[in-house]
């Protein structure tokens, strides 16, 4: 195969790795390293809604040099048997990222973090981000710990990583201060610098107002813009996206409304960003779409990124490309 096969707009088509099996890493990213290219995701287990969005095997990853056949690499951040461990599932490692960091040479792990028994809330430990690091792209990562950035009374849900050309990179999350869906609920895109060794958050960091109310952040940078698309906010349901761009990666941002070309019943194409990589030329968006009745049947999407001009993008339903 060497197109990517998405069918009708209705049609959702499982994802295989070259032994048949159905490719199992949610909400993840790719990263190109050595001449291959390195998906990886949180394992769900099998279960519907209530269950199966969490994990008691971890972030797994699959590798492939062609984008279109992929290998099992393996467990790359597992799950603890010990009770007492920040590892011990079932637990979420949901929207994992990977970045590479050219100074200390090591790949660096950002996650959406919810600790055993993985359930949604605002205490510590209920949503925060997870962060681990390993010498290799494809070696069992080192978990160190969680934190949250800003300050604690910030809970972190979605979020996403992104390096600059000048090397400083920086984790962007949904930022949720108050009760869940009380009136003085806040929810509100986050950016915050790292340091140097992209392994804790620094005190820079911006509110992004473009992105009020949005999840599923996918950040990438062409041609001196930085573009952030964002979903709106409806559990695991698909919704409308949008996105905004800057020219500073701490902003301003600008609501650029929604990319997508003729998505008319504002669902995305029935999917939600997970994540924007580069290949060759070519920006590729890898949108996914969650299967609520049993997570380990998600399928993605997968479409190229369209710049008409200007700093404006789209994004065009193809069946195959
Ligand atoms: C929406 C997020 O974007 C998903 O990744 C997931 O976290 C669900 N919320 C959980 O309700």
């Amino acid at each position: 195969m060497d197109k990517f096969v998405l069918g009708k707009p209705e049609e959702y088509i499982q994802w295989y790795d070259d032994e048949g099996n159905i490719i199992n890493a949610s909400d993840g990213g790719v990263i190109y390293v050595d001449g291959k290219y390195y998906w990886y995701g949180m394992k769900m287990r099998e279960g519907g809604q209530g269950y199966g969005e969490m994990t008691t095997t971890g972030v797994v990853m699959y590798s492939s040099e062609d984008l279109h056949n992929w290998h099992y690499e393996g467990v790359i951040l597992k799950c603890s048997d010990a009770p007492a461990s920040d590892l011990y599932g079932p637990l979420r490692f949901e929207r994992t990222k990977i970045i590479y960091n050219k100074k200390t040479k090591k790949f660096v792990l950002w996650t959406h973090y919810v600790k055993y028994p993985g359930v949604h809330a605002r205490e510590i430990g209920t949503a925060e981000a997870g962060i681990a690091s390993c010498d290799t792209v494809n070696g069992e990562y080192t978990w160190h710990g969680y934190v949250r950035p800003v300050d604690n009374r910030g809970a972190v849900k979605d979020s996403t990583l992104f390096v600059d050309d000048d090397g400083k990179a920086y984790f962007i999350y949904d930022r949720v201060v108050g009760q869940p869906k009380a009136p003085d609920e806040d929810r509100c895109i986050h950016i915050v610098e790292l340091t140097e060794d992209y392994l804790q958050p620094t005190d820079n960091y911006r509110r992004i107002e473009a992105a009020y109310w949005r999840e599923a952040p996918c950040v990438f940078k062409h041609e001196g813009w930085y573009y952030m698309l964002t979903s709106s906010i409806s559990g695991w349901n698909a919704n409308q996206g949008k996105y905004c761009r800057a020219k500073n990666i701490l902003g301003p941002w600008e609501d650029m409304g929604d990319p997508w070309v003729g998505d008319t019943d504002g669902t995305s194409f029935h999917s939600q960003g997970t994540y924007v990589f580069k290949a060759g030329d070519q920006w590729i968006y890898m949108s996914e779409r969650h299967n609520t009745e049993n997570f380990v049947h998600c399928s993605a999407i997968w479409l190229p990124i369209e710049f008409t001009g200007d700093g404006t993008l789209q994004l065009t339903y193809q069946e195959e490309w």
